[in-house]
C-alpha cells in the first residue's frame, strides 16, 4: 500500500506515521511522497532521513503563482494533484498541510484515466463541525477559559469539498482540566492527533 502525506509545518503526525507504518520491520505499507507548500516545513526534513527514506516535493502557492502569471489557485491544485498522482498513492493524508485545496484536486484524486482513486483523508484537531477552519486549537481554547467548553477533540475526517466537513473517520474526544496550562493542554492534543491519524491511515487502507 502506497500513502502519500502532505505536510506544511512540524510533520509531527507524519512522524506518527513514519514510526508507525513506514519503518522496518512493521511495514505493512510505505510513504512513497511527503509533499509540503513550505520550503521550511520539518516535514520534509523528517521525510529525507527516514529509513528508508522518502521522496519529497515542495510546490507553494504564491511563488507557483508569481511564475505563471496567468494561473490560479485552481491550477495550483491541479499541479499538486499531478505531483500526488505521479507517485501513485493509494492513500492521500493531510496532516497538518494547511491549504484548503479546491474542486479541482479532489477531482483530480477521484478521476479514472485508468488510474486507481486515492481517498483523501485530513486530520483536524477538534470535534465534527466544532471549529472548522485555522486556528481550531486556540479557538477551543478561548471557549474553554469563557467557560463555553469543557471538551475538545480530534478527528480524521474524509475530504470533501467544504472545509472540515467530511464524513469524520476516527473522532477522539479530549476533556479540559482545571488548571492546565495551555501548552499542557496542547501537548495532550498532539498526543492524541498521533494515535488517531495512525487509525485512520490503517482503516482505511485494511491494515
Ligand atoms: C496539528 O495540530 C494539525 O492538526 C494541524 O497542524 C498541527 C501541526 O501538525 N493542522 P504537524 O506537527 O505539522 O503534523
Amino acid at each position: 500500500k502506497r500513502i502519500a502525506v502532505l505536510v506544511s509545518g512540524s510533520g509531527s503526525n507524519l512522524q506518527a506515521l513514519i514510526d508507525s507504518i513506514h519503518t522496518p520491520p512493521t511495514t505493512p505499507a510505505q510513504i512513497v511522497l511527503v509533499l509540503s507548500n513550505r520550503r521550511a516545513a520539518h516535514g520534509l526534513t523528517r521525510a529525507s532521513t527516514a529509513s528508508p527514506q522518502i521522496p519529497t516535493a515542495y510546490l507553494a502557492l504564491k511563488p507557483f503563482l508569481h511564475s505563471n502569471p496567468s494561473s490560479t489557485r485552481d491550477d495550483y491544485d491541479a499541479r499538486v494533484a499531478e505531483m500526488v498522482r505521479e507517485a501513485d498513492p493509494d492513500l492521500v493524508v493531510l496532516a497538518g498541510w494547511m491549504h484548503v485545496f479546491g474542486e479541482r484536486f479532489l477531482e483530480r484524486m477521484e478521476d479514472g484515466e485508468g488510474r486507481k482513486k486515492a481517498p483523501v483523508i485530513n486530520l483536524h484537531p477538534a470535534l465534527p463541525g466544532q471549529f472548522d477552519g485555522a486556528n481550531a486549537i486556540d479557538r477551543a481554547w478561548e471557549d474553554w477559559s469563557n467557560g463555553e467548553i469543557t471538551e475538545t477533540g480530534a478527528m480524521v475526517h474524509k475530504v470533501i469539498k467544504q472545509v472540515d466537513r467530511g464524513e469524520p473517520l476516527v473522532v477522539r474526544k479530549v476533556q479540559f482540566k482545571e488548571g492546565e496550562s495551555k501548552q499542557e493542554f496542547e501537548k495532550r492534543l498532539h498526543g492524541v492527533e498521533w494515535e488517531i491519524i495512525v487509525e485512520a491511515t490503517r482503516n482505511v487502507l485494511g491494515l
